[in-house]
């Protein structure tokens, strides 16, 4: 899919002042850090689009970007940022999970997880619970670059087997590298797929 044009609509802290749900939308989730903002601005050719930084917690709202006039990227704060205080970790899970749970033009949500660590516990749960509530998801490999290949094929079978005992059929999954930019075309072409509303 070619890009035209990419146009970051607004911020929201609340479901309720989201724009109105009327295009197909495709949101970006995850631990603080793992380069939510950075995909979405690879993805769309535009470096600054969505404010990234080297400091986890950067992103706090659910931020919504306009693609080619007619669907949503939406880059969402991160979990699991360990030095939030929290009070505001129990407001940020709150406002994900509204998010997740409501947001009734989502078309799919991707779940990122760093490629340099093993499977931690707070991704498989937050995956186990989009399971369980029946969301549609696909998993994302990201920072490529920092791996060595042996290194990302040790860290995704024990991902797959992590997943395997709570899941028959494991969900889509693609690597990335918003530095390198790998990963693009496959993730472009998911959502050209499914983009139908
Ligand atoms: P929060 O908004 O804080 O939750 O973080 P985020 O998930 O949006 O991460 P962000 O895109 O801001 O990136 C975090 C840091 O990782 C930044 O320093 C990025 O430059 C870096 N980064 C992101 N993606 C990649 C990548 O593919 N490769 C490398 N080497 N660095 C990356
Ligand atoms: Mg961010």
């Amino acid at each position: 899919m070619n890009i035209y044009s990419a146009e970051f609509i607004k911020s929201s802290k609340l479901i309720e002042d989201c724009p109105e749900g009327d295009k197909p939308e495709y949101a970006f989730i995850g631990r603080s850090n793992v380069g939510k903002s950075s995909l979405i601005n690879m993805l769309s050719n535009k470096k600054g689009l969505a404010k990234t930084s080297s400091t986890p917690g950067k992103t706090q709202l659910i931020n919504h970007f306009l693609i080619n006039d007619s669907w949503y990227l939406t880059d969402l704060p991160g979990y699991g940022y360990a030095k939030a205080s929290k009070s505001s970790r129990i407001a940020f899970s709150k406002m994900i999970e509204k998010y997740v749970l409501f947001r009734k033009n989502l078309v799919n949500l991707f779940v990122l997880i760093d490629s340099r660590h093993l499977p931690m516990q707070i991704d498989l749960d937050f995956i186990n619970w989009l399971g369980e509530e029946g969301i549609p998801f696909s998993l994302i490999f990201t920072k490529l670059d920092k791996v060595t290949q042996k290194e990302f094929s040790f860290n995704f079978k024990k991902y797959s087997q992590e997943l395997r005992k709570t899941w028959d059929d494991l969900p889509e999954m693609f690597k990335s590298s918003s530095e390198k930019k790998i990963g693009k075309e496959e993730i472009l072409s998911f959502i050209e797929d499914t983009n139908k509303y």
